[in-house]
């Protein structure tokens, strides 16, 4: 298959560049930049790739200069085409002679863009045509190298474009991935169907066919446990496990007494007539017996993931240790463990679980490992899966415990469950549901007073929290309209018994995160 590699150089909008390849119909892949020095152009080009995106990135090409991968990135030039964004763009003129330079000004933010010339990648705009674009730089180019040619600049950057069509080697000092740069997704399929020749051959089918290839190659004659979370990514590769090794399939779904109100019977109801019969573990007692007393947001995630390891196991023997174990994990989750930043911060236990203790006697089966969630659903879609599962929403693994700030009991449970509900169904109703990435309650411990039906009252808080995202990595606040707010505060504040009050969560990720532990 055809593919794109984006050379990662540290850029926050790297994944950004990988999903809107995609989006033209387009396999694409990241490469951390020190493992681009382990390949030579001849074995690339054997892999199928047909382009080359060099991304953004924090440092400046006149610092820390290592030759080895400058000379990697040479031998590229002249052999695929190439598009440098911003430090790409800075990396590959410095390689090939021109000058990168600190800018008068830094520049973050939104910029305009004048065309020059419609060429290479440009050639679908007008000489003189203005484009909205996304800056985010310090260093400029100062001069271009010999056989380069301006395509637009800006106010403070004389080369916001330019490249050089005999070698195919282009550049962008703006970024085309992000969709504050409103023509980006044309600049971007033009490098791709213009100059890399690409065939949009990355769609639903063909993707559903390497699946199936590589499914029956990793599990011929195996046993395949699969833990179902009801959550979508599990639900979808169960169907699709379900109907190419059929008996071999062993699901299983915990029932943690922490997850929304009708689950888990709504998601099995609706996956049982695709052919999955899960076994449901009950768990609640367990769960609500590891979680007593504790109000620290990490020991409640590491109890519950031990205690949910445990049940793995015992599932395991029960059905006489399967060979192999097969978990939803998305290509998010492979770019976030990449080594290219460095070791992050564990900010939450569940982004660095990183998996299962040693001793767990199971190779790994993780058939989407190379999607992004949204391919995820498109495959749910063909595949026939209702629309209920295909678009849920992303749900914690943790469930209700980590919308629950302090202890978690039965009757804390119960309030926070209650409340989600009616945001739920308030949400589902007003038809925005699937504009957004979540929309949910919290349960604060806080109490404040109020007076309901002439009496005082002392009781607890709910948050409401609603969010716009496209991969959970960042998200915005959703700004549901005023009336919908209303209804679901009143209808909280009315229905629910112990909550007495309602707030809007208006902060976006970062700073904050989308569930409050
Ligand atoms: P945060 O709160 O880190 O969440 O901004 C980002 C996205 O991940 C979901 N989330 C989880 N998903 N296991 C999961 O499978 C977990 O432990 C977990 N914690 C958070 C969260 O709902 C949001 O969509």
């Amino acid at each position: 298959m055809e593919k794109i590699l984006i050379v990662d150089f540290g850029s926050q909008y790297t994944q950004l560049i990988a999903r809107a390849v995609r989006e033209v119909g387009v396999f694409s892949e990241i490469i951390p930049v020190l493992a681009l020095q382990e390949s030579t152009v001849e074995a690339l080009k054997n892999q199928g790739v047909i382009g080359v995106v060099l991304s953004g990135g924090p440092s400046s090409v006149y610092e820390n200069k290592n030759e080895a991968l400058g000379r990697q990135v040479t031998r590229l030039v002249g052999e695929v085409p190439i598009l440098g964004i911003c430090f790409g763009y800075q990396l590959l003129v410095s390689l090939l002679g021109g000058e990168v330079k600190q800018g008068l000004v830094r520049e973050y933010g939104p910029a305009n863009v004048k065309v020059d010339a419609p060429k290479g990648p440009f050639r679908t705009f007008l000489p003189g045509e203005t484009l909205r674009v996304w800056m985010s730089h310090g260093d400029v180019i100062a001069s271009l190298p010999d056989g380069f040619q301006p395509f637009a600049h800006s106010e403070f950057v004389p080369f916001a474009a330019s490249g050089n069509p005999m070698l195919h080697a282009y550049g962008v000092q703006f970024h085309p991935e992000v969709w504050h740069t409103k023509e980006g997704s044309k600049i971007l399929e033009s490098f791709l169907l213009d100059i890399c020749n690409a065939s949009r051959d990355w769609q639903t089918e063909q993707i559903l066919e390497l699946l199936s290839k590589d499914i029956q190659a990793r599990t011929k004659g195996r046993e395949i446990l699969l833990a179902l979370s009801g959550g979508v990514d599990s639900s979808v590769m169960g169907v699709l496990l379900k109907r190419m090794v059929g008996e071999r399939l062993h699901s299983f779904l915990v029932d943690t007494g922490l997850l929304r109100e009708g689950e888990p019977e709504s998601t099995l109801k609706l996956l049982e007539p695709l052919g999955l019969n899960v076994h449901v573990v009950d768990a609640k007692d367990k769960f609500m017996e590891a979680l007593e007393g504790i109000s620290d947001p990490e020991l409640k995630r590491k109890r519950i993931g031990g205690l949910f390891i445990d049940l793995l196991r015992e599932e395991a023997r029960n059905i006489g240790f399967p060979e192999l174990l097969a978990q939803g994990t998305l290509y998010p989750d492979v770019i976030e463990s990449m080594p290219v930043v460095g070791p992050s911060d564990t900010i939450k236990s569940h982004h660095n679980v990183g998996g299962l203790p040693k001793d767990m006697p199971f190779e790994l089966l993780e058939p989407f490992r190379m999607l992004f969630k949204d391919e995820v659903r498109r495959i749910g879609e063909a595949l026939g899966i209702p629309e209920e599962v295909v678009w849920k929403e992303p749900f914690p693994g943790p469930g209700l415990a980590v919308r629950i700030l302090g202890p978690v009991d039965e009757a804390s449970v119960k309030t926070v469950r209650k409340a989600d509900a009616i945001v739920m169904e308030e949400v589902s109703r007003s038809g925005i549901g699937r504009s957004l990435w979540q929309a949910f309650a919290v349960l604060l411990p806080v109490k404040s007073v109020g007076v309901k039906g002439d009496k005082r009252s002392y009781e607890n808080t709910v948050v409401l929290r609603a969010v716009e995202s496209r991969d959970g990595m960042t998200a915005g606040v959703a700004k549901l309209p005023y009336e919908l707010l209303e209804r679901i505060a009143h209808r909280i504040v009315n229905e629910v018994e112990g909550v007495n009050r309602v707030a809007y969560d208006i902060t976006s990720k970062p700073p904050a995160t989308i569930e409050w532990e």
